[in-house]
């Protein structure tokens, strides 16, 4: 098989992908050894099956690869899909793990007089500057957004902006850095995502992996 025809599976590096690979080994993939080795420098792994590839990238890169038909399958969070909003993406499977929540959060002592429903203007430091501005417009508030890549936990205290939009989980980060949660913009969990004009071309194949998936899920 020539390298061009392969499939190819992104999948996120970090705290997703440690939930995500007893999914992908239910599905019957099996990546080679280097997959599990931190001292390999590898980014695209072979797997037990000749013509799938794995590709290791950062979560928001997962759903760009795949939106370009770069990767054919991906597993990313609906977070990371809503963001971007791309066309070329169908998320046929809620593969139900990476629970979390993308929330509004700010200082404890300006969030106790605070009601966010009455700001009309806001400064918000976040890795999701599209999904926080269309959230606050459909309330018409004019959301002033400053990108950062992570540490966004540190903003306010920095003086950079006073609230943040970010991923919470057990809440521990936000507790540490002495924020509040005040708003919830949307629950988040991971999906398996795939390319769509790769589902029409390669139709037997992809349905075939989307089937493994679910099944997998239901395990
Ligand atoms: C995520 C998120 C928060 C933290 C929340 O970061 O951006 O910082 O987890 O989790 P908690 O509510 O359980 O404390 P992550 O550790 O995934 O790293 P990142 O900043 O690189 O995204």
């Amino acid at each position: 098989m020539r390298p061009e025809d392969k499939l190819v599976i992104a999948l996120p590096k970090g705290r997703i992908l440690e939930e995500a690979m007893p999914l992908v080994r239910a599905a019957g993939i099996e990546p080679e050894p280097a997959f599990d080795d931190p001292k390999s420098r590898l980014l695209r792994f072979a797997t037990n099956h000749p013509h799938i590839d794995i590709i290791r990238v950062r979560s928001f890169d997962v759903a760009t690869f795949v939106a370009f038909g770069a990767a054919h399958l991906g597993i990313a969070g609906n977070d990371v899909l809503m963001e971007f909003d791309y066309p070329e993406i169908y998320a046929p499977l809620d593969l139900g793990i990476g629970k979390c929540r993308l929330s509004v959060a700010e200082p404890d002592d300006v969030a106790a007089g605070d009601d966010p429903r009455r700001w009309s203007h806001v400064r918000i430091a976040t890795k999701y500057p599209e999904v926080t501005r269309r959230h606050f417009a459909a309330r018409g508030v004019q959301a002033e957004c400053v990108k950062l890549n992570g540490a966004m936990e540190l903003a306010p205290s920095l003086g950079l902006c006073s609230r943040i939009v970010d991923l919470v989980s057990s809440g521990a980060t936000l507790v540490a850095n002495g924020l509040k949660e005040v708003e919830v913009i949307a629950e988040v969990t991971s999906r398996l995502i795939v390319n769509r004009a790769a589902l029409k071309t390669r139709s037997d194949e992809m349905t075939g992996w989307i089937e493994n998936f679910r099944k997998a899920c239901q395990a």
